[in-house]
């Protein structure tokens, strides 16, 4: 076997999964009323942006090589129903109509589509009593992807794991003059401690309980498969597995059992836990990161969402 990992050149066209930046998808926040963009503490060199910086910040990813983002929006004013991720003028829709007007089509638009930065108590969906109403946030979400869509979102990112959800998306979309609107479904979404940063990020984290009766518990295995075949079949275009590295064996056995293109979310716990052991030279921070997204890519993902989008490019092009 070591003859064949003696040459660099033989080592890496022996090799097979393969990283490139245009593979990656960068996570970016963008905040309503910032006049300057405020750095996230757990997640070093990410930050919450303002309409401008998150336009500079979309420039410099394009010239590294990442040619897609997925946008979360911070909403000046929260309410129960989250009325900002539907407005009109609400804090994505602008983010995605300036990110139009800038790119074009060289940037690919994704949308996530969910409730929780934008309610007053942090749940991703609607609250009657201390439950979450599994269908009346569907029609909260039908309405957002609209607004999303119309706004110039090209991909729309359902990470609420209500149930129906990618069904309900698909109707509303097809109404509403956007079938050629793909969605990607975050479909094997887990309830994970590794969404504590984001959640800092996002002025998300929910006000009372947590979010365990609607994403997957991480002892879960088969139940992973059930919920991919259910958004499969209500017409997921790409599925997801949500954290990555931890979850690997998840990926691995979506890849293998559908036929559906395939991406992975590197969270923003992943992304802290190296940020976090690199900054006291406990690991290499370009070696760990490079080594956990080609595993990912091992495993199965096609694409892959990551905070390290930006430095990959980098990295890559010397
Ligand atoms: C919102 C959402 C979350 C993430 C993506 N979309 C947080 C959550 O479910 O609490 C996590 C992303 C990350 O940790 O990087 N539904
Ligand atoms: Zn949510």
């Amino acid at each position: 076997m070591r003859r064949l990992r003696r040459h660099p050149i033989l080592r890496e066209m022996v090799g097979r999964a393969d990283l490139t930046p245009g593979d990656l998808v960068a996570p970016l926040f963008v905040k309503a009323g910032l006049t300057a963009p405020e750095p996230i503490p757990s997640m070093p060199g990410q930050f919450q942006h303002t309409l401008d910086s998150l336009t500079r910040e979309a420039g410099g990813l394009l010239e590294s090589g990442v040619r897609a983002v997925i946008l979360f929006g911070i909403p000046a004013v929260k309410d129960p129903a989250g009325s900002d991720a539907s407005a009109e003028e609400g804090i994505a829709q602008q983010a995605l109509r300036r990110l139009t007007g800038e790119f074009g089509a060289d940037l690919l638009r994704i949308a996530d589509l969910c409730l929780c930065e934008y309610t007053d108590h942090g749940h991703c969906g609607i609250v009657v009593g201390e439950q979450i109403d599994n269908d009346r946030t569907l029609e909260r979400y039908r309405r957002i992807a609209v607004a999303q869509a119309a706004a110039g979102a090209d991909l729309i990112a359902p990470s609420g794991m209500m149930d129906g959800q990618v069904g309900a998306i698909r109707e509303a979309l097809d109404g509403a003059g956007f079938a050629d609107t793909p969605i990607l479904a975050y479909a094997a979404k887990y309830a994970s401690g590794l969404y504590a940063p984001f959640r800092e990020a996002a002025e998300s984290a929910p006000a009372f309980g947590d979010r365990r009766t609607y994403q997957m518990d991480a002892a879960a295995r088969e139940e992973a498969l059930r919920e991919v075949a259910l958004d499969v079949e209500e017409g997921a275009d790409v599925i997801m597995v949500k954290p990555a590295l931890p979850y690997l064996d998840i990926l691995a056995a979506v890849r293998a059992r559908f036929e559906v293109p395939t991406a992975a979310f590197q969270v923003s716990g992943e992304y802290a836990m190296i940020k976090a052991a690199a900054e006291r030279g406990w690991i290499d921070e370009r070696k760990v990161a490079l080594e956990t997204l080609t595993a990912i890519r091992r495993a199965g993902a096609d694409l892959i969402l990551t905070y390290f989008a930006g430095e990959v490019g980098r990295w890559q092009r010397g």
